[in-house]
């Protein structure tokens, strides 16, 4: 029988038990605190962000499952053992909602959207008129498997297409694949609406910068779904102010939630969401997190491990 040890301290948290005992039949699916004792045999962790100390405290863990694709909010935490595997999900249901998300902001940040809804509250008949998408240059920064699902759902509306990565793709029709430090000022330089899906490491912390976005064309804008870390937002908000940007939707901050009498939410030319640009589906997810306990037990590798050395 299967030990899954759950910790979530969010509310609607009731869906996942169902969601595992349908992928995993007689699975004991144990809900933090009721974790039983570190004796009671081999178990395996999913979590997000789990108090600090307490992956430690129980040895029989075999793995943690990060119930996102993002791993720093279990990474945060020291006392981790370093040789623990640590998976990050990669499921069909995370990368579905991330193309939806992005699709829309791509397409609001194209159209106008923004401006249009401020033109309606203030009774502004004010007529926009956006380049067509092939002329419209979308840079997606980090392109895994969220950012490879993102272009599939871009490439049919006919935008210029480019990704960046830290190391370099095989080539690709339709995108342009910049990669390393060396390429990242050409990339940006050619990206009118700019896709954030990276990790956040120390490599990619404050990578959005005042003087890297001002390499971005006049009028570019951002959206960040992947860490708030990328983003300098003070350096952000001065360039939106000064008309060099000419919006960003930020789904992730460094620290969330945002407060709530940050300036940041009346910002005009800034949209939020409140990090659920793609939301880890149960279904999709104790799918994918049997399957890899599978693997496991099979004494095979499992998916997606995270790469300490990397920090993805
Ligand atoms: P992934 O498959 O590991 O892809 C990460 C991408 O980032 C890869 O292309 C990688 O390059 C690139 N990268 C990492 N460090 C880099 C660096 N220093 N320089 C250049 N490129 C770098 O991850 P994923 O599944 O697509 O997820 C990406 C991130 O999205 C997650 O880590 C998480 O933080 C975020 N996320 C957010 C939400 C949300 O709701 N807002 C939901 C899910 C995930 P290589 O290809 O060369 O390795
Ligand atoms: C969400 O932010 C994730 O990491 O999946």
């Amino acid at each position: 029988m299967t030990r899954i040890l759950f910790y979530l301290d969010e509310p609607g948290k009731d869906v996942w038990r169902p969601a595992f005992e349908a992928a995993m039949p007689g699975v004991e699916f144990l809900d933090y605190p009721d974790w039983g004792s570190p004796d009671d045999g081999p178990a395996y962790a999913f979590a997000w962000e789990p108090e600090l100390g307490l992956i430690a405290k129980y040895p029989n863990i075999r793995a943690v499952f990060s119930l996102g694709a993002g791993v720093d909010h279990i990474t945060r935490d020291p006392s981790i053992p370093a040789d623990l595997p640590i998976i990050r999900m990669s499921d069909d249901g995370l990368k579905e909602g991330m193309a939806e998300f992005v699709l829309m902001t791509v397409l609001m940040h194209h159209r106008y959207m923004p401006r249009m809804m401020t033109a309606q509250r203030n009774r502004n008949w004010q007529r926009l008129f956006p380049k067509r998408a092939r002329n419209v240059r979308v840079g997606i920064l980090g392109y895994g498997a969220l950012g490879i699902a993102c272009a599939q759902a871009l490439k049919p509306l006919g935008y210029e297409l480019a990704a960046w990565s830290r190391t370099t793709k095989p080539a690709e029709a339709g995108i342009q694949h910049f990669a390393g430090t060396e390429q990242f000022n050409d990339f940006l330089a050619r990206t009118d609406i700019l896709v954030g899906l990276l990790p956040s490491t120390p490599e990619t912390t404050g990578l959005l910068n005042k003087d890297t976005m001002a390499l971005m064309p006049k009028h570019a804008s951002i959206i960040n779904v992947g860490r708030g870390t990328l983003v300098d937002l003070d350096d952000l908000v001065a360039l939106l102010d000064n008309g060099h940007l000419s919006g960003a939707t930020l789904d992730v901050f460094a620290e969330e939630p945002l407060a709530a009498d940050n300036p940041l939410w009346n910002h005009e030319k800034i949209n939020i969401t409140p990090h659920i640009a793609s939301i880890t589906r149960p279904e999709t997810a104790a799918e994918y997190v049997t399957k890899n306990i599978g693997r496991i037990e099979a004494g095979l590798q499992p998916e997606n491990v995270l790469d300490r050395a990397r920090g993805y």
